[in-house]
């Protein structure tokens, strides 16, 4: 493909996010030299960090930042000093603030365990089969965004959040997690409680109709409870799963441990096509590990080379970044968090600088010096 042009908005937000959005950068910095393109990297910030320094987890030239990139990449947000906020005063509600402006609807998680990492997953081999599951979660609607309620305090407080869907809202993701099964092994499961709920109901019934389009596409119906049994117990049956915004929200992190850590595992956020995209890794900012140089990039340079391949339509790239993960990976080398007793522990930089080099059989720095403080 002949050289691009584009313009990334880059929210490193808090913990570990500067350090992981670090390898993300030097990366894609290394692919556009590589392929001829031209990415330019407007950084803003957000978050915990942006609320240190203008009380507003999305200051308004963030949020227009972002609206006039061709891509958001974010790192993650949030720590411990910022949870004794007001709900929403905190670094989540700028996260959620910023899904609905960008009007980002369709949450995109890939899990499919690497083939040097089978080792690493909680389920036996024979189990985890030939494991490959895109969630697709609804971003803009639920219990998320529905009225949040709390009156009075101690024994006498009560508190209420409402959940909420219209049949144009599940109608949308729908479609596109129709879409989405048609491009890959044709199969669709959407997960409800639609024995309880009444947004369940309304949201099977409407998936239910729009399947009478795609009827090519295998379609199931799950309840919630028993696909979070089923993910654990035969992986391998799904394919793609549609499921609203809080049960996408846990099934999600159910699912990736299947990969071996909640550290690899990146996601999209996008809205209506032409409207920029947001990618980001799904772990949390890990206070405990930043800035230490020890936390896997693994997620957030996926999610760059997702960002290249679904918003940029640079396939070649993307496989060039997934390419050079696994080349790392197979030579042995792991961040701590990932690694096993034969691993070659090595820290989040050095494992970024292997995958943009040739990796070679030489010691890593770690392996020279030490493992150090
Ligand atoms: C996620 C996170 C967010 C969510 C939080 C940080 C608001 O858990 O992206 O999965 O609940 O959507
Ligand atoms: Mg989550």
């Amino acid at each position: 493909m002949p050289g691009v042009k584009k313009i990334i908005a880059v929210l490193p937000g808090d913990g570990i996010g500067p350090e992981i959005m670090r390898a993300a950068i030097a990366l894609l910095t290394d692919c556009a030299a590589t392929f001829g393109h031209q990415f330019e990297f407007r950084e803003l910030p957000f978050g915990g960090s942006a609320i240190d320094r203008t009380g507003n987890p999305l200051p308004d030239a963030t949020l227009a930042g972002c609206k006039s990139a061709d891509a958001v990449l974010l790192a993650a947000i949030g720590g411990l000093q910022w949870d004794k906020l007001p709900l929403e005063k905190r670094p989540e509600a700028g996260l959620l603030r910023l899904r609905k402006e960008l009007g980002l609807y369709i949450n995109l998680r890939p899990v499919r365990p690497r083939p040097a990492l089978r080792g690493i997953s909680p389920l036996k081999p024979e189990r985890l089969g030939q494991c490959d599951i895109e969630i697709i979660r609804e971003l803009a609607g639920d219990i998320y965004f529905g009225k949040h309620e709390r009156r009075g305090e101690g024994a006498n407080a009560w508190a209420s959040d409402v959940a909420e869907y219209s049949t144009a809202e599940v109608d949308r993701v729908a479609r596109y997690a129709f879409e989405r099964a048609e491009s890959r092994r044709g199969k669709l499961t959407s997960v409800d409680k639609a024995n309880v709920l009444a947004t369940s109901a309304l949201w099977r019934q409407t998936v239910t109709a729009l399947g009478k389009k795609y009827p090519t596409i295998e379609l199931e119906h799950m309840y919630v409870d028993n696909a979070s049994m089923q993910i654990l117990l035969k992986p391998d049956q799904f394919d793609v799963i549609l499921t609203g915004n809080m049960f996408g929200d846990i099934l999600s992190d159910e699912a990736s441990a299947l990969a071996g850590s909640i550290g690899l595992i990146p996601s999209m956020s996008r809205g209506k096509e032409g409207t920029p995209a947001l990618y980001e890794p799904i772990h949390g900012s890990a206070p405990s590990l930043a800035g230490k140089d020890v936390a896997c990039p693994i997620g957030m340079i996926s999610s760059a080379s997702l960002m290249l391949r679904e918003s940029f339509g640079l396939e070649t790239e993307a496989q060039w970044i997934e390419a050079g993960i696994d080349r790392v990976l197979d030579h042995g080398y792991r961040t701590i968090d990932i690694s096993s007793p034969d691993s070659r522990v090595v820290r989040c930089s050095e494992f970024v600088e292997l995958v943009r080099g040739d990796v070679h059989d030489a010691l890593t720095h770690t392996e020279r010096y030490g493992w150090g403080v």
